[in-house]
């Protein structure tokens, strides 16, 4: 069962428009929503940048957080899977003839459940691995849009170099993944790229630094250059998909000598306890 504009539908019956200008231009914004033991992670969190998004790009929110709220735990209601991802997309919606430029039009609003299964603290002994990438995005990936033409390409890199994420560099500062936020620790510190136009705020980052506040760590949220990643102690992404992963080598070099930090280890387990408090 999927959600499209208010009704719950088989999949296969889920049609939209071919004027549709989320179809047409990647006119659209969107959210992932983690679901842990039936419960959503975080709702709140997911609905404000959902909101900040809609407002960045004039599309007037359809629903207020309650009617959100309902309709996503009864789709929760339909999946098997006690963990789920919730995938969920607003387009501008549908209108008579292709132009660029807008008018009112009614939003498209689509969501579907996805079966959500992080791989386990000892699935991840030898952590992931990454290459790096010039960050050829917009100026504004503060807004989660649906038009994801360079994240699907650097996620086609990855494949094809058999890595798991794509680091990106704009003037030789470490930005993003392509699908994730970074943290290099180095000496107990903790960095990551400050919120803004450069990168999106994900829901996991603000977790992570909570989690790593916990863990004692220093927080600096400033930028590291390529070098300052290359040299870390320890690089992790996190996701609401992904939550947070170690990454071991990046551009075929090892990081922290191809081992999984001893900072990690702490802060994945305090997130696993921020998840089912
Ligand atoms: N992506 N940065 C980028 C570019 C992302 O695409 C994502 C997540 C994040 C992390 O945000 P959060 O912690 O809120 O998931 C950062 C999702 C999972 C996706 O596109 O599927």
């Amino acid at each position: 069962m999927v959600f499209l504009n208010g009704e719950f539908i088989p999949k296969n019956k889920a049609l939209i428009s071919v004027m549709d200008r989320g179809f047409l231009f990647g006119d659209g914004v969107y959210e992932v929503i983690p679901v842990y033991d039936h419960k959503i992670f975080r709702l709140d969190e997911h609905l404000n940048r959902l909101q900040n998004s809609l407002d960045s790009v004039q599309i007037t929110n359809p629903y207020n957080k309650d009617k959100w709220r309902e309709i996503l735990l009864e789709l929760t209601t339909h999946s098997n899977n006690v963990n789920q991802s919730l995938y969920l997309q607003i387009s501008r919606g549908a209108d008579t003839s292709r132009k660029h430029s807008y008018g009112e039009l009614t939003p498209t609003v689509f969501i579907e459940s996805n079966s959500l299964n992080p791989r386990s603290k000892t699935n991840l002994e030898n952590g992931y691995n990454a290459i790096t990438s010039s960050d050829f995005r917009w100026e504004r990936c503060d807004i989660k849009a649906t038009s994801l033409l360079a994240n699907t390409m650097y996620s086609q890199q990855a494949k094809e170099h058999q890595v798991e994420e794509v680091i990106l560099h704009r003037n030789n500062y470490i930005t993003e993944g392509a699908t994730s936020n970074i943290f290099i620790i180095k000496n107990n510190t903790l960095f990551t790229h400050p919120t803004g136009n450069h990168i999106l705020p994900g829901i996991t980052r603000d977790l992570v630094l909570e989690s790593a506040k916990h863990c004692n760590l220093s927080i600096n949220e400033s930028a590291v250059t390529i070098d300052e990643l290359l040299n870390a102690d320890e690089v992790w992404i996190s996701s609401s998909t992904r939550e947070i992963m170690p990454i071991t080598k990046i551009d075929k070099q090892a990081i922290n000598n191809g081992k999984i930090g001893k900072h990690w280890s702490k802060v994945y387990d305090h997130y696993q306890q921020l998840k089912h408090a």
